[in-house]
């Protein structure tokens, strides 16, 4: 009989993230190397293949699914997966969500709004121009922001996600977060997490939240929320503004003691964890044998999963912690 997904630690595994794509239309320098190659068509799993995987870790008690990537929205026909993925809520499934980076989001919001999806992600680490094209190397933001007005006009709850970095956006934290209280959004602050070979130093830019948390004290009180979303962040209400505050903490504060999350890739493999090496590749299994040569895998992957990650910045720590990139997992 099919059991629920519990790991070896009782945490019990209800959201999973997919990975539908390892490509972005960019190149964020905390992200990816300049020159990335990407996996060759045929060895990512089709929209079918992960609809019908979707399905199994439904059936298994997943109710969370996000699509990241990469950018999913730069694959091709994603909405038709986001619908065949939608049917679902209401019944197994509670959330439905994607992160992205928001390029795309003016073409697809109505969209995703009609599949059910209530709420979305955006990745933007800066409101400036330039600075945005530095971080991004080369992104355009009047096209973020073109997707962002999209999302609101489709009624889409947005949380902006703002990675921290030290000497590059510190300052437009505070700026960010009033910014986000006139849109009627959220913001998510997260601290650099070394991940992949990108041809910077993570040392010269990490910056701890604990420091940022503190000068925003100065500014509003923060009062800790009972609010989750059913992933890491933490939120906190913050004084006279209606944005809520959520911290992503995995350098200064590990939250893997409560982890209910597992990743798939957009090859088939599963990580039970960001910060590790250790998975198993589902897609050879799933094209030979089918849903049922897949189910065993996933239940030896739930023993996979480690008590927590190490992510580790600065002097004597290694470069990365893991080779593969965010992109590769999905965040
Ligand atoms: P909601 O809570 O549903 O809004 O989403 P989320 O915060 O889980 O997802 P999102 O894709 O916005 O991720 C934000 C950041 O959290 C990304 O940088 C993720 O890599 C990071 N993150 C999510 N889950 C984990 C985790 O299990 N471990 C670590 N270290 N980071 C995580
Ligand atoms: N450390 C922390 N966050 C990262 N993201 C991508 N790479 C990293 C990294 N190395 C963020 C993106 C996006 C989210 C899914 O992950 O900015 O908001
Ligand atoms: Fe693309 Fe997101 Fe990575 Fe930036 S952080 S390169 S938007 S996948």
């Amino acid at each position: 009989p099919r059991t629920g997904l519990t790991d070896a630690l009782g945490r019990r595994i209800n959201y999973l993230r997919i990975s539908v794509t390892d490509r972005c239309d960019l190149r964020c320098r905390y992200c990816m190397a300049e020159r990335m190659s990407f996996l060759p068509k045929d060895q990512v799993l089709t929209l079918e293949e992960i609809a019908l995987l979707a399905d199994l870790f439904i059936a298994r008690g997943v109710r969370k699914i996000r699509l990241t990537g990469g950018e999913p929205l730069v694959r091709r026909d994603i909405v038709d997966l986001v619908h065949r993925i939608g049917r679902h809520l209401g019944e197994g499934l509670d959330e439905l969500t994607l992160t992205t980076n928001g390029t795309r989001l003016a073409q697809h919001a109505d969209a995703l709004f009609d599949a059910g999806v209530r709420r979305i992600n955006v990745s933007l680490d800066s409101r400036d121009p330039e600075r945005f094209a530095h971080v991004t190397r080369n992104g355009n933001i009047g096209r973020v922001f073109e997707g962002l007005a999209a999302a609101k006009a489709a009624s889409l709850a947005v949380k902006i996600n703002m990675v921290a970095l030290k000497g590059v956006n510190e300052d437009e934290i505070l700026p960010m977060l009033h910014w986000c209280h006139e849109q009627g959004f959220d913001l998510t602050l997260i601290e650099t997490m070394p991940l992949g070979e990108t041809g910077e130093d993570r040392t010269d830019h990490y910056l701890p939240l604990t420091e940022v948390v503190d000068q925003l004290r100065a500014h509003h009180e923060l009062r800790p929320l009972a609010h989750r979303t059913g992933g890491p962040s933490r939120y906190h209400a913050v004084e006279g503004l209606t944005a809520r505050l959520g911290l992503i903490t995995p350098l200064t504060n590990n939250f893997c003691a409560d982890c209910n999350r597992m990743r798939m890739t957009c090859e088939g493999k599963i990580f039970m964890c960001l910060g590790h090496e250790d998975h198993v590749d589902l897609k050879s299994a799933f094209r030979e044998g089918g849903l049922l040569a897949v189910e065993p895998l996933i239940d030896r992957a739930l023993r996979l999963k480690p008590a927590a990650h190490d992510f580790r910045i600065g002097a004597g720590a290694p470069g990365a912690a893991v080779s593969r990139h965010m992109s590769v997992t999905g965040g």
